[in-house]
């Protein structure tokens, strides 16, 4: 995703140009550092995943914290690619019902309440605890938790599981054994959904090696490849986004065609 504001001024630009040069600065420089402490850990283990600053420098638990500290940080309502988004995702989903949901990175709930329609349960788990609040008074029918993953995994197994832009906020280590998990967490005939703009904003982690590592685990067998597409000139400068839809045996009907919904903002 994203970068929080849609539209940007100058000012906005620059002092996006020197978040970046200190994410990357920072990422290079705790590289080291992280691997001599990651050496023999489990990198889902709590309390390695809590030293947020190191495995996911400039976007751990306080980063997101900070960013909803106001209501609507990526004035999703009024963006065109979250509309856009949404819109691939439920068609995708359109013709199931699912029967328990984990939506990974909830939000306020902005998806989640599009979900509900189509879920007999739904978990959204964020990061942020003012996200789960607002995520909460939106959709009263979902359960919000507020969680780290993978480390805080749920507990029990989903017969669908979300991942809207929030993947690529894992660094790699954590990316293999955190899409492992996830995958363990799908009941027979489940589906993993992932959906990820593929432009660099600072995050420790791209789009392009999250859907890689999926296509990957559908090459080792370990999951069915149901979608897969990469989709060019879309979101922020039109970076383009990766979509990938894996399952578990009975692998469920997904058609390739979708109905194409009209995006309104
Ligand atoms: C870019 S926003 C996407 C929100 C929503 N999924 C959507 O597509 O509209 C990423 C979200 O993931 C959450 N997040 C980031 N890292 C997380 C983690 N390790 N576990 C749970 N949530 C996380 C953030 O707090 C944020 O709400």
């Amino acid at each position: 995703m994203s970068d929080p504001a849609p539209r940007r001024s100058p000012v906005d630009l620059a002092r996006h140009a020197v978040r970046m040069t200190l994410s990357r600065g920072t990422r290079a420089a705790a590289a080291p550092v992280r691997a001599i402490a990651r050496a023999g850990r489990d990198d889902t283990d709590p309390r390695w995943a809590g030293v947020s600053w190191l495995w996911q420098p400039g976007w751990g638990r306080h980063a997101h914290d900070r960013l909803y500290r106001t209501a609507n940080p990526y004035g999703i309502d009024a963006n065109p690619y979250e509309q856009q988004k949404y819109t691939s995702i439920m068609n995708t989903l359109a013709g199931r019902r699912y029967r328990r949901v984990l939506e990974i990175g909830c939000g306020e709930g902005h998806l989640s309440e599009r979900l509900a329609g189509v879920t007999g349960e739904l978990l959204g788990v964020d990061i942020s605890a003012d996200a789960t609040a607002r995520a909460a008074a939106r959709v009263p029918s979902a359960t919000f938790e507020t969680r780290m993953l993978p480390a805080e995994m749920p507990a029990g197994t989903f017969d669908l599981i979300v991942c809207s832009d929030v993947l690529y906020y894992w660094e790699p280590t954590t990316l293999r054994t955190g899409l492992d998990r996830l995958i363990d967490h799908l009941e027979a005939g489940g589906v993993l959904l992932a959906y990820h703009y593929r432009g660099d904003f600072g995050q420790v982690n791209r789009a392009d090696h999250v859907h890689d590592r999926l296509r990957a685990l559908v090459a080792g067998g370990k999951v069915h490849g149901v979608v897969s597409e990469r989709i060019d000139d879309l979101g922020p400068d039109g970076a383009g986004v990766r979509f990938d839809v894996v399952a578990t045996a009975p692998v469920p009907s997904i058609p390739a065609q979708r109905p194409e919904v009209p995006v309104t903002v």
